[in-house]
């Protein structure tokens, strides 16, 4: 079946070739999906997105009407898809439901040993020639309290890590994993309780309606003085003008962040020649408790080799109308 990845990285096309074994006609493509480059599926029944591309409902129109039938994700998330007005156009959507939550909870784990440990500042002072200490000094993990929203693979993966750290957990989620409370002694609270209570806060929900802006100005205001928090899910779970307030009044200890309401064409590319335009994203590069990676949590080789398998079966998939068990609903 002949099809148009947009967003493809020089990281994830040989994982892609590999795992595709020369069954589909594949026209890999570096531009994002947008209503101007939607028309480069031209000729494709099948399009594969990354979390950057735009597949709103104007630019699933423009793609149905160039004659595509199917989505494969190559995300778990898929909030940058309109699902509704898909199924109303009858494009099926399927995407990587799990591919390696190990590699998005350690990379949350390297954010809060990072900031907690100073390790950004401490490598660019060694590498200065300053082998002075001061202004280094982190806290044990070991009996801190860490909030972690939402208990889902990713946020149960980061749970046994910390267990290991000697961390007290508090959790939030609609649903309650009882494992989790057996196991590793998990509290379950309110998105309030867990605010106030927690030394660390975690993000591991989903960005719906009802979870955007989950960490604003009332929540921020909620927290532990100088708590840490941490979001490698999806941006819009938080209000950033809200986290620059609260990093300067202290509110907010450290702001450790992989993904960002804005990072759509900002993030996963090389700006460096160019004006930066995002006063806010500049605001937060000012401050030495924030650490700042650039959508990376997922990018590990065994993620990746997942992401490629589960990308090409679903193809597979849809090109044989077999039920893949991987196919999205509209929300
Ligand atoms: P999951 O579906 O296994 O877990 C999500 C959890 O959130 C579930 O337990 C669910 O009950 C809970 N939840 C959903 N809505 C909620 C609400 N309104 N309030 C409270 N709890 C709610 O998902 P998984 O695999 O753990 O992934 C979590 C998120 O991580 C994804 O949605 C995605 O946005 C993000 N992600 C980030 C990556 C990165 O590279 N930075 C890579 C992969 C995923």
């Amino acid at each position: 079946m002949k099809t148009t990845l947009f967003s493809t990285h020089k990281f994830e096309e040989a994982h892609l070739i590999s795992a595709n074994k020369g069954n589909h006609e594949l026209n890999l493509l570096e531009v994002r999906l947008t209503e101007n480059t939607a028309s480069l599926a031209q000729g494709s029944e099948a399009i594969s997105l990354f979390t950057s591309d735009d597949a709103s409902a104007k630019v699933l129109e423009k793609l149905s009407e160039l004659g595509v039938k199917y989505i494969a994700l190559r995300t778990a998330g898929y909030n940058n898809v309109a699902t509704e007005r898909a199924a109303a156009l009858d494009i099926k959507i399927a995407r990587v439901p799990a591919y390696s939550p190990y590699a998005i909870a350690e990379h949350t784990m390297a954010l809060i040993l990072a900031l907690n440990r100073k390790l950004i500042k401490a490598h660019n002072r060694v590498r200065d020639m300053n082998f002075s200490l001061n202004g280094l000094t982190g806290f044990d993990l070991n009996g801190k309290t860490v909030g972690v929203m939402g208990t889902g693979k990713i946020g149960a993966t980061l749970i046994k890590i910390l267990y290991g750290f000697g961390c007290k957990i508090l959790a939030y989620d609609v649903n309650k994993d009882e494992d989790l409370v057996e196991q590793y002694g998990v509290h379950y609270t309110d998105c309030k309780t867990l605010c106030s209570e927690s030394d660390i806060i975690s993000l591991h929900v989903p960005l719906t309606p009802d979870t955007k802006h989950l960490i604003n100005a009332q929540q921020i205001a909620n927290m532990r003085h100088g708590a840490m928090l941490i979001n490698t899910s999806r941006g819009g779970l938080v209000d950033t003008k809200a986290v620059i307030e609260g990093l300067k009044t202290g509110e907010v200890g450290y702001f450790g962040m992989d993904v960002y309401e804005e990072e759509e064409g900002l993030f996963f590319e090389d700006h460096s020649e160019e004006i930066l335009q995002d006063d806010v994203i500049a605001r937060l590069m000012t401050f030495n408790n924030v650490l700042i990676t650039s959508h990376q949590a997922f990018l590990t080789d065994t993620a990746l080799a997942n992401i490629a398998d589960t990308t090409l079966f679903n193809l597979d998939c849809f090109e044989k109308l077999i039920d893949s068990g991987n196919e999205v609903t509209s929300k």
